[in-house]
């Protein structure tokens, strides 16, 4: 059964399929809502509506629509959703009545050498302070975190939508405590007004899920 995880509480659900399938187990649910020629982006794309559909089978996709910012959504908010894939995995998170973005990521190096794009002094110098239980800093729970920190940026990104964010200066994530399975970050989003979000993560082999949901 290619339904990897599932969590539902009382604002949200949010599940992880695990692509194991070929398009045409997708396409007797679910249509492919916009031109993509990538097989593999396909499949991906075809997971992340299925999912909608298995967490509210009632969910109405053929509604959705494509924002300039790409972000879908509903136009009467009957559901408010968030959709991420990597490699083959799709996550979503559904919600009736929150906002929600939801990223996953695989864990690679790659997080590394771009992390002075994303993160700001701050957030840099809580990295440079984490004290890991190995010497070196390419340890792979020093990647865990770091692409934990990508991760959370990806699932506030979402959750705003508009588009128009400064990964670096917008999205402030606060010190927290090192937990390699899962736990919560606090996070200001800073535009016009500040936000206090609390963001979710949770890890799995080689895989890291972040999540919000706010009123
Ligand atoms: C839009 C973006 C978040 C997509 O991320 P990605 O890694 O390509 O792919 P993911 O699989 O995680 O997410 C893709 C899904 O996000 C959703 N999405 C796309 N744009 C979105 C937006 N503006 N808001 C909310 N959701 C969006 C879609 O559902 C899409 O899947 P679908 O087309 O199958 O429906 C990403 O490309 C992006 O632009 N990030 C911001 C980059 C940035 O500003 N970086 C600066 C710091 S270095």
């Amino acid at each position: 059964m290619p339904l990897f995880y599932e969590l539902i509480n009382g604002f949200a659900k949010i599940a992880i399929w695990h692509i194991a399938e070929e398009k045409n187990f997708f396409l007797k649910k679910v249509p492919l809502q916009r031109e993509i020629t990538h097989p593999h982006k396909q499949l991906q794309h075809l997971a992340g509506r299925y999912l909608l559909q298995h967490l509210y089978p009632d969910f109405p996709y053929h509604l959705i629509e494509i924002a300039d910012t790409r972000k879908p959504f509903l136009p009467n908010e009957e559901y408010h959703f968030s959709i991420s894939h990597c490699g083959d995995y799709a996550a979503v998170i559904v919600s009736k009545d929150h906002r929600v973005g939801i990223d996953i990521e695989r864990v690679t190096a790659k997080v590394e050498r771009i992390q002075h794009k994303f993160l700001n002094e701050e957030e840099l110098e809580m990295v440079a302070s984490w004290r890991l239980p190995v010497d070196s800093m390419l340890t792979d729970q020093h990647l865990n975190f770091l692409t934990l920190l990508w991760c959370c940026k990806e699932a506030v990104f979402k959750w705003i939508g508009s588009g128009g964010v400064d990964f670096k200066n917008d999205i402030h994530l606060k010190p927290f405590d090192l937990n390699f399975d899962e736990g919560i970050i606090n996070c200001e989003f800073i535009k016009e007004e500040k936000n206090h979000l609390k963001i979710k993560y949770k890890f799995f082999d080689g895989l890291c899920l972040a999540w919000v949901a706010t009123k």
